[in-house]
């Protein structure tokens, strides 16, 4: 059988993504070639240190030590991006590869958070493919689930659990009442977490790939910057415990819908019921719903951090650009996406749950309820257990639906009565089947 010309890589990034890709390559060669109809090859290796043990033999490579070199290099038809960062080295990589005319494939969701309207279009003007299935969600194929599989839906909302290092971090949390810094460390040890782990646990990278979901639900330009993120760091065993005690867990959640045109996105740790779908997707796992008028709603779940299942969708990419397959970036032509128009957050309506630290005495829970009144919030339950007339105790309530903005303003006017001790600590209930 005569096979065409080889298709090249050139590797920028070889930490836990990059060298999984690799070892991708060294072991399935034979089966690549023979879904991609070609060979894959690898031609040129880059990252920072060039004497790194990295667990993989990269001596049949060229290594180059500024990996901006990959976009010139006449060895190489694919630029893989596996360094990181929304500006600096893997923009300007990013941006030159396309522009000499090379297609591009890419870990990177803070890159396109940021960049993706002007990259998809330098994409596009040069013929060239920008992928990113890794980007969102990890091994979980979701770039491709959403904008070629439901591609014959009008989508109203893409909503789920985005970050697995988060995931990781509040179902051992749940599970085993160990310390927030310790399993932290335990997942960046795994490989789970990013470069700067803050932008897991305050909800960036969630917001990153929302970001991109919502881009190619909607048929809007990326826009990260517009975005609500409360991350997971204010979440307390006291709150995971309580939510158990409820019948919920929680998950941090990013959540992109249409409201009567316009387009409600937000990152929040919310409550969902333990037994929903997404609620038993614990661990590294993410998990992606996506509801569409004519597939109703598909969830799709996997392991959403690591360097197998993420090496295994930037594969995805390199086989469909090695067989030729060129999607627009965003599912429709650069120039046609829009600037979205958001909701006010303000006037969404959700049920909460509501832990106060208090002093416990009598009338607290007449002042608090008076508070709620006012500002149209109504209880649905509340929880207190024990008694100590010199200590604060935590008094959880549940609510039925309230606008945010009222229940926010009644929180506001709570932390200042005198028997309430601390911030206020609000979540979302969403009711997930
Ligand atoms: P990583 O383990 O930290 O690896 C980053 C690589 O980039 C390293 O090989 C590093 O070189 C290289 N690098 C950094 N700065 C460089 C510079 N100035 N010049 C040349 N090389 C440089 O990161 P990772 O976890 O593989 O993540 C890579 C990308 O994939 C990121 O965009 C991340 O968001 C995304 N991603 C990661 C995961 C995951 O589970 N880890 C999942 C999905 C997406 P040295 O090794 O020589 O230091
Ligand atoms: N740090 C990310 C996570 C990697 O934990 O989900 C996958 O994008």
């Amino acid at each position: 059988m005569i096979m065409a010309e080889a298709f090249r890589l050139g590797i920028a990034g070889l930490g836990t993504v990059g060298v999984g890709v690799v070892k991708n390559i060294q072991q399935h060669g034979d089966l690549l070639a023979a879904r991609c109809g070609r060979r894959v090859e690898i031609t040129t290796v880059s990252a920072r240190d060039s004497s790194k043990d990295r667990g993989v033999d990269l001596s049949a490579y060229d290594w180059v030590d500024n990996a901006e070199d990959l976009a010139n290099s006449n060895s190489i038809d694919c630029v893989v991006e596996m360094i990181g960062g929304s500006e600096g080295l893997a923009l300007n990589l990013v941006r030159n590869s396309l522009s000499k005319g090379k297609h591009v494939i890419t870990a990177n969701k803070a890159l396109l958070a940021h960049h993706g309207a002007e990259l998809a279009k330098l994409a596009e003007d040069n013929n060239v493919s920008l992928a990113y299935e890794a980007a969102i969600a990890g091994g979980v194929p979701i770039v491709k689930a959403l904008r070629e599989g439901f591609a014959g839906n009008d989508v109203q909302a893409v909503f789920g659990i985005l970050n697995g290092t988060s995931n990781y971090m509040m179902t051992a949390m749940r599970e085993t009442g160990r310390d927030f810094d310790e399993i932290l460390k335990e997942a960046q040890d795994l490989g789970y977490a990013e470069a700067d782990p803050s932008f897991d646990v305050d909800g960036d990278d969630a917001g990153h790939k929302l970001a991109l979901l919502a881009a190619i639900a909607f048929g809007t330009k990326p826009d990260f910057k517009s975005l609500e993120m409360t991350g997971i760091r204010g979440v307390t065993a006291v709150d995971i415990a309580f939510a158990t005690e409820l019948g919920y867990k929680i998950k941090l959640l990013g959540i992109a819908r249409r409201v009567n045109g316009k387009i409600m996105q937000s990152i929040q740790p919310c409550l969902v019921p333990e037994n929903s779908k997404i609620g038993r997707v614990d661990g590294v796992f993410n998990a992606v719903q996506v509801e569409g008028d004519y597939v109703g709603s598909g969830l799709i779940v996997g392991r959403g951090a690591g360097e197998g299942p993420t090496a295994s969708s930037v594969m995805s990419d390199v086989i469909d650009l090695a067989r030729g397959i060129n999607v627009p970036t965003f599912g429709i032509p650069a120039n046609d996406l829009k600037d979205p128009e958001w909701i006010d957050q303000g006037e969404t309506v959700s049920g909460y749950y509501l832990r106060l630290d208090v002093l416990d005495q009598p009338g607290v829970i007449a002042d608090v309820s008076a508070v709620l009144r006012d500002h149209n919030v109504s209880i649905e339950s509340f929880i207190q257990h024990g008694r100590d007339p010199d200590q604060s105790v935590a008094l959880v309530m549940t609510t039925h639906e309230a606008k945010q903005a009222d229940i926010k303003a009644a929180c506001d006017a709570i932390q200042t009565l005198n028997s309430v001790n601390a911030e206020p600590c609000l979540m979302r209930i969403e009711p997930l089947e």
